[in-house]
């Protein structure tokens, strides 16, 4: 305890009058605003229910972590740049089959952030890989790991930008700050070989030290058109699969969907 905090404190000789301002100092001394203004609350509520001392701690102090960690998801989740917040719980699986539950709750969990593992999500358009990586890139930041979400071709001019004022490297190491990028849509919009070059890259910095998520349209046989370069294409994939989970979707587009059943409700109401 420094000489100031000794003072302020009273080293534990406060008068009960004093208590209030000398938790309040202490608290913001230890930046647990929670507990500074908590403290009081829970105390009563102690007392009306003969909590011991120990009980008393550890409710406060549980109170303050609690909302330590949703600070941290929020902070988490809005740094994380998704287009939009998409959850898994507003994710309809019935409509996705082809999808295993098992894989997916398990991918939740986000252990393979921990273990620097990839997802790789493949189907056609309208399936749904865009809200399922953002749904589990969510998961991933409540479960406190930090998560960057962009669409290849933006991650490219990230990249280009970076190259042209000759701080790739620098680049690469700030983007490995993040224990998952999310690199959505790949294979729209073909690059050409220095935008592969750059790309593979992004992947090789990452390999077996921080997870990627990619969606893609394409099957991985047919990466090389859009990577103008089946060596590049391939060496990338060897590197994106080799601990990785690879979920194939198949089934109809759900803004297809969608809009049929819009539409059969129209139709149903005008008959009516
Ligand atoms: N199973 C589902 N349950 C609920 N909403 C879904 C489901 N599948 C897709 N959607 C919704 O349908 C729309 C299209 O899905 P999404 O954008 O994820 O598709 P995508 O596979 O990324 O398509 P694209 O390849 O065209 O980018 C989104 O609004 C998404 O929230
Ligand atoms: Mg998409």
């Amino acid at each position: 305890m420094t000489t100031a905090t000794k003072a302020k404190a009273g080293t534990g000789t406060a008068t009960k009058d004093g208590l209030p301002s000398m938790i309040a100092y202490l608290t913001r001394v230890l930046k647990t605003p929670t507990i500074g203004a908590f403290w009081e609350e829970l105390a009563e509520q102690a007392r009306d229910e003969n909590w011991s001392h120990e009980e008393y701690l550890a409710a406060l102090l549980q109170r303050q972590v609690a909302d330590r960690e949703s600070k941290g998801t929020v902070m988490r989740i809005r740094t994380a740049h998704f287009p939009q917040v998409k959850t898994l719980e507003d994710f309809n699986l019935d409509h996705l089959p082809s999808l295993r539950r098992d894989v997916l709750a398990h991918l939740a969990t986000g252990t393979f952030v921990a273990k620097a593992e990839n997802v790789i999500l493949l189907g056609p358009p309208g399936i749904g890989k865009t809200h399922l990586a953002i749904g589990l890139g969510v998961k991933a930041a409540h479960a406190g790991y930090s998560v960057l979400f962009d669409t290849a071709s933006n991650w490219i001019a990230r990249l280009q930008g970076a190259h042209q004022a000759g701080r790739l490297d620098a680049e690469l190491k700030k983007i490995r700050r993040y224990k998952l990028i999310i690199i959505d849509e790949v294979g729209y919009i073909p690059f050409d070989q220095d935008a592969a070059n750059l790309f593979f890259q992004l992947i090789a910095s990452r390999y077996e030290q921080g997870s990627v998520m990619v969606t893609s349209n394409l099957p991985f046989g047919r990466w090389g058109e859009t990577f103008s370069d089946d060596v590049v294409a391939a060496a990338m994939i060897d590197r994106l699969v080799h601990h990785a989970e690879v979920l194939t979707l198949t089934g109809d587009s759900y803004r297809t969907r969608q809009r049929r059943e819009l539409l059969a409700k129209e139709n149903r109401a005008t008959r009516d």
